[in-house]
């Protein structure tokens, strides 16, 4: 049976921190490196674990990472005096709250405090707003990062039918106004949307954003379709996507593989934002 191409993240991020890494060298000799602060905290193993990819991809390129730890039992004012003072630091380009926060912390508020300047995870409530004018200061990271992967994989989008599964604010409805900036079509399915697998199947491009391991069955997908797969589950069996990959490679033309897809690309987006961050303010 026909297999779908591999849609290979890895190797485009590789390609695009490359060039990222040529602009930051001009621009350190010019100014000084671009500086992210990185706030975890508590001691969550994944996320742990997500820091420090994203703090070794900045030292590749030429980011400065600054490592600000606070402990699980952090107060709410705790955490926005050290939000204030990231902000307030001139060379601080950007900040990143990496989330989950600890249940006793609201993290809508915690962001909402960043310098939307400052913000290259693009999750702040001003930022999100002006994604839908196309005029955000920053892009969250991942549907960028997929953005980026089906302009390589398929070129333009206009036109096509895209159904992103998920509508967080983290992804699936950001996602979804991307999408629709490039003219494509789009459905933007959820857990209470009735037969999903009907509407997956219309698809030329199908995003699935649910953090449920291997909903996404052949049945959901459209012969020939492109198959964008942001999930990253731990099981027994190990790190499995959102989407049946053995199954679905025979029905998609190109596929993301997990790992090796999406990630890595979320990361390489994140440089991409904080290099922005900084050239805006020392080259505005
Ligand atoms: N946790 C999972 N994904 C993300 C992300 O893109 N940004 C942050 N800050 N935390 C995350």
């Amino acid at each position: 049976m026909a297999q779908a191409k591999v849609i290979d993240g890895k190797a485009l991020a590789t390609q695009l921190n490359a060039a990222l890494q040529e602009k930051i060298t001009a621009f350190t000799a010019q100014q000084r490196a671009p500086r992210l602060a990185v706030v975890l905290v508590g001691d969550d193993y994944a996320s742990g674990v997500y820091v420090q990819r994203k703090r070794n991809a900045c030292a590749v390129v030429g980011i400065d990472s600054v490592d600000v730890r606070l402990p699980h039992a952090v107060t709410q004012a705790k955490l926005a005096a050290q939000i204030a003072e990231l902000n307030a630091e001139p060379s601080i380009d950007g900040i990143l709250v990496q989330l989950p926060l600890p249940p006793h912390l609201v993290a809508s508020e915690i962001i909402a405090l960043i310098n939307i300047a400052k913000d290259v995870d693009g999750l702040h409530p001003l930022n999100q707003g002006l994604l839908n004018r196309g005029a955000a200061q920053h892009v969250p990271c991942t549907p960028l990062g997929v953005m980026r992967l089906l302009q390589h994989a398929v070129g333009s989008l206009a036109g096509k039918l895209a159904a992103v599964i998920g509508r967080s604010v983290l992804v699936g409805q950001p996602l979804s106004r991307l999408l629709l900036h490039a003219d494509a079509s789009v459905i933007n399915m959820h857990s209470k949307t009735p037969n999903p697998s009907q509407l997956a199947r219309q698809a030329d491009i199908l995003v699935a954003a649910t953090g449920v391991p291997r909903l996404v069955t052949a049945a959901w997908v459209k012969r020939g379709a492109v198959v964008i797969d942001v999930g990253i589950n731990r099981t027994e069996a190990g790190l499995v996507g959102d989407v049946d990959y053995e199954a679905v490679c025979h029905v998609a033309a190109q596929i993301t593989p997990v790992p090796g897809g999406v990630g890595p690309m979320t990361i390489a987006m994140l440089l991409h934002n904080t290099y922005n961050a900084a050239r805006r303010k020392l080259q505005p």
